[in-house]
């Protein structure tokens, strides 16, 4: 069902503790999706796309897009759906079949413009320069995120778009932790410190709080491949 590229398949490396002793692995997400899909199916696919991503999404032209950490694809299928060539990518085979299932039954012109990739983001690498706008929205990092952000801007062609956002573990307005403490995801500090300003214009770095009161903050980074 899924195709091997870059590094898909490999048995993961990742290995990411949390101070609630979490593995944020393969394993640990495997099994989450497949409790969460089998006990609440419904809930899952009524959830709606992240609000970053449309937002952002909506003034560009569609083109090729990575949605690397997709989850059951519920920004998959819009982008698909708003006219993109989506290349969606997770280590969950559940969380990716579930996707598929969506995009199919929101119909055959949008399930045909995905290919659903089961890889571990660990080490999975995009093509240099093959995609219009690369998202990677709330995936944890097991090494470092600088690295992490460099090899998925590497995948954005000029004059395309890198739209990463990180749940925040500590609440910059009121220094109390998030629901995200102790994890690791994109900050602000980090992202735009690992964009080379000659080759990167950043539009948008900022915390912004989630749309549901006391579910904390997120890291919005956003910015464009110089030509
Ligand atoms: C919090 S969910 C976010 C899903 C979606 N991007 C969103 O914003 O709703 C994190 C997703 O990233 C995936 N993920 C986490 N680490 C990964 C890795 N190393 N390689 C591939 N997928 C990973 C998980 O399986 C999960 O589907």
């Amino acid at each position: 069902m899924y195709n091997g590229q870059n590094g898909s398949r490999v048995r993961s490396g990742t290995l990411f503790v949390d101070m609630n002793q979490r593995t944020y692995d393969r394993s640990f997400w495997e099994q989450l999706w497949s409790k969460t899909l089998r006990e609440q199916p419904d809930k899952v696919a009524r959830r709606q796309p992240n609000a970053h991503l449309v937002a952002e999404a909506r003034n560009l032209l569609p083109g090729r897009a990575l949605d690397a950490g997709c989850g059951h694809g519920a920004e998959t299928v819009w982008l698909a759906a708003h006219g993109w060539q989506v290349t969606a990518v997770d280590f969950s085979a559940s969380a990716l079949a579930k996707g598929q299932s969506m995009a199919e039954a929101a119909g055959a012109d949008i399930a045909q413009r995905i290919s659903w990739i089961e890889g571990d983001l660990a080490s999975w690498t995009p093509g240099q320069g093959q995609f219009d706008l690369v998202a990677c929205l709330h995936v944890h990092v097991a090494g470092s995120v600088a690295e992490m952000v460099q090899r998925m801007a590497s995948g954005v062609a000029v004059g395309g778009t890198l739209l990463m956002v990180g749940h925040r573990p500590v609440d910059p307005a009121t220094g109390a932790a998030t629901a995200a403490a102790g994890q690791v995801q994109v900050s602000v500090e980090t992202a735009v410190g690992a964009l080379d300003p000659l080759r990167w214009e950043v539009a948008v770095a900022e915390e912004r709080p989630r749309a549901i009161a006391g579910t904390g903050v997120d890291a919005v980074i956003l910015a464009r491949r110089r030509p």
